[in-house]
């Protein structure tokens, strides 16, 4: 995820892209950069880091009489966050520059054949390839060169295009990856990925739908189809959010935007990964090869809090369709026991940010005593990712909320194709299965997308008769035991209810003597294989008079007899249930949390990356 802003019209256009952008850094924040056209000529500033380095950059430039302009504030995908790899990029001649949100997917294949043609890249992004295949496209008509570019490009973009050689205008575009337009009184053109970027000067916009191309010049703009090119007529939208509700997207908290935006964060994560035909996954960044993989004897999974869950999750998965012994350990204890770990056992970290002093400290320790360390991570050049032998990035884009959510859904997709990979070169599932597999992995994003207004709507009255407890259980059983413990957690850091996640099979080992009126059990019940395992569990907590919250599958009238609350999901794979049944714990926290008036974006006490032992 990152943030592009672009202006042509009648203001000194540094200033506005430099405020654009300062409105958009939630969107991203490694590294920043602008362009603007004088006197002929495209003048480019970029900055590793957050946005104040790029304002002392430029700052001398505030005054200068240049009226068109792009800006970009990144969230690195693909190459390091270093000022080689800050937007905007440029074609051969310089003259020619584009800003992108999104991932091009077949940038290696495209880069080669650029390559093979005589271009120099000086980036190791995938935005580069861009700016390069228009510059191969020009030949007079810069919308033309656009528009035959992108119809070369798979995945998602939003983008930004201006060329020297023609000053008069600005070139947009979108698929999959938000871009909007905004409109002024005195006639001036805007683009942006967000609407709070336009607040300042419009709250006219114009929003560009998938496969749409826009031209914008100082008094017109006009939007296209990618395709044929055919002209669309789009009518004005006049925004009334304040500019905090619009960095929300209207969302009243971060977290719950992250939540909504978990469908897109899945596919981020899969797309372009596995190859629905062949059932091939393809981990292009792993560079740790896959005879290293083939021959490994054990796991280690290695993780702290909400991204140890989802270690406890992989461990279902990857014992199951990859038949490697899985271990999996809080950091903070894998840092200091004593280790049985050696050059043939894999050593996999997971964290959203990279930075975790105890999983790096646990990662160091695993190296040095010979074992390869992968980290599937979200944040790239994080420290981890540098360490490691090799990452799978998880792309959720930057998760503000304290409490983990997108970070974590995407963790368990990146978690199930890693899965499926290590079964692919170990030869242990057949390439349907994982053709089926990955199918289902991806129709899940469809599956949240449906269920999460309705959800949330039903979880916002239910609330009303124990948003008060003091206390709480969560039960699961098999690959859900681990989402009863990410939905205990969820409900305690945000609500400060006290909650405790169990597998249900273990209440009778002590927990059940909690059980009464006052604490109720949220209970995962999905018809999986452990079904009626867990039902036997659940009636012994109705037969002590507990108060039940079930989430089960649709259909199942049985659980409804049983239940003072009942939730009633899909039905997905059952090894696909983790990431279903995520939503309405997550839901139910957050709900709960703001009926009691808490913090919830920033909890008390904690802090988003834990950089300290
Ligand atoms: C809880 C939460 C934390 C993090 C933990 C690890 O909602 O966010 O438990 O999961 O601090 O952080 P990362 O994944 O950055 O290593």
């Amino acid at each position: 995820m990152c943030g592009i802003v672009g202006y042509i019209g009648k203001r000194r256009v540094v200033p506005v892209l430099l405020e654009g952008l300062k409105r958009l850094e939630y969107r991203g924040y490694d590294s920043a950069g602008v362009v603007y056209l004088q006197d002929n000529e495209l003048r480019r500033y970029r900055c590793r880091g957050k946005l104040a380095g790029l304002e002392a950059a430029v700052s001398a430039a505030l005054g200068s009489p240049a009226y068109t302009g792009l800006g970009h504030t990144r969230w690195a995908t693909h190459g390091a966050p270093t000022e080689q790899n800050a937007h905007p990029h440029t074609d051969c001649s310089g003259r020619l520059v584009v800003v992108h949100n999104g991932i091009i997917e077949n940038y290696h294949s495209l880069r080669e054949e650029l390559i093979g043609k005589g271009h120099r890249f000086t980036s190791e992004t995938d935005t580069e390839v861009l700016a390069h295949l228009i510059e191969e496209h020009l030949e007079g008509d810069l919308v033309a060169a656009v528009r035959a570019s992108l119809r070369r490009v798979e995945g998602s973009y939003a983008v930004g295009v201006m060329c020297a050689d023609h000053p008069d205008l600005l070139v947009a575009a979108r698929n999959h990856s938000p871009l909007v337009l905004g409109v002024e009184e005195d006639g001036s053109s805007f683009m942006a990925s967000d609407v709070p970027a336009l607040l300042p000067y419009t709250r006219q916009v114009l929003y560009l739908n998938d496969e749409e191309l826009a031209v914008l010049r100082d008094g017109a703009r006009q939007i296209y189809r990618l395709d044929s090119g055919e002209p669309v007529q789009r009518d004005i939208t006049v925004i009334d959010w304040n500019a905090a509700m619009a960095e929300k997207a209207g969302f009243k908290h971060f977290m719950l935007k992250e939540i909504f935006e978990q469908p897109q964060a899945i596919t981020n994560t899969v797309s372009g990964r596995i190859n629905l035909e062949t059932g091939e996954v393809v981990l292009p960044e792993l560079t740790l090869g896959a005879d290293a993989l083939a021959t490994i004897e054990r796991i280690s999974l290695v993780a702290c809090g909400t991204s140890w869950h989802a270690a406890l999750v992989a461990k279902y998965w990857i014992e199951k369709y990859a038949g490697i012994p899985v271990e999996v350990d809080i950091a903070s204890e894998f840092r200091y026991r004593s280790l049985l770990v050696n050059d043939r056992v894999l050593t996999l970290a997971i964290s959203q940010s990279g930075e975790t002093a105890d999983t790096l400290a646990g990662i160091r320790r695993a190296a040095r005593l010979g074992s390869r360390v992968i980290t599937i991570c979200n944040v790239v050049g994080s420290t981890m990712t540098r360490e490691a032998d090799g990452t799978i990035y998880t792309h959720a884009g930057p998760e503000i909320g304290v409490a983990s959510t997108k970070a974590f859904i995407s963790q368990l997709a990146a978690l199930f194709l890693f899965t499926l990979y290590l079964a692919q070169v170990r030869q242990a599932i057949p390439a349907e299965q994982r053709r089926r597999l990955g199918q289902q992995l991806i129709d899940s994003a469809r599956v949240i997308e449906q269920l999460l207004p309705r959800v949330r709507e039903q979880i916002g009255t239910m609330i009303e008769s124990f948003y008060a407890c003091r206390d709480f259980l969560f039960v699961g059983r098999g690959v859900n035991f681990p989402i009863a413990l990410e939905g205990a957690l969820k409900l305690k850091e945000i609500s400060y209810i006290h909650a405790e996640g169990y597998a249900a099979g273990e209440l009778k080992h002590g927990p059940i003597a909690l059980i009464d009126r006052d604490m109720p059990v949220l209970a995962i019940v999905p018809q999986d294989a452990v079904y009626q395992k867990t039902v036997s569990n659940i009636e012994e907590i109705k037969a002590r008079q507990g108060r039940l919250i079930l989430i089960g599958t649709e259909g199942d009238t049985h659980l409804r007899t049983i239940s003072d609350d009942i939730i009633y999901l899909p039905e997905v794979h059952e090894d696909l249930n983790p990431l279903i049944y995520t939503i309405p714990a997550q839901l139910l926290s957050y709900e709960i949390a703001v009926r009691r008036g808490c913090d919830v974006d920033q909890p008390r006490n904690l802090a988003k990356s834990v950089t300290v032992e």
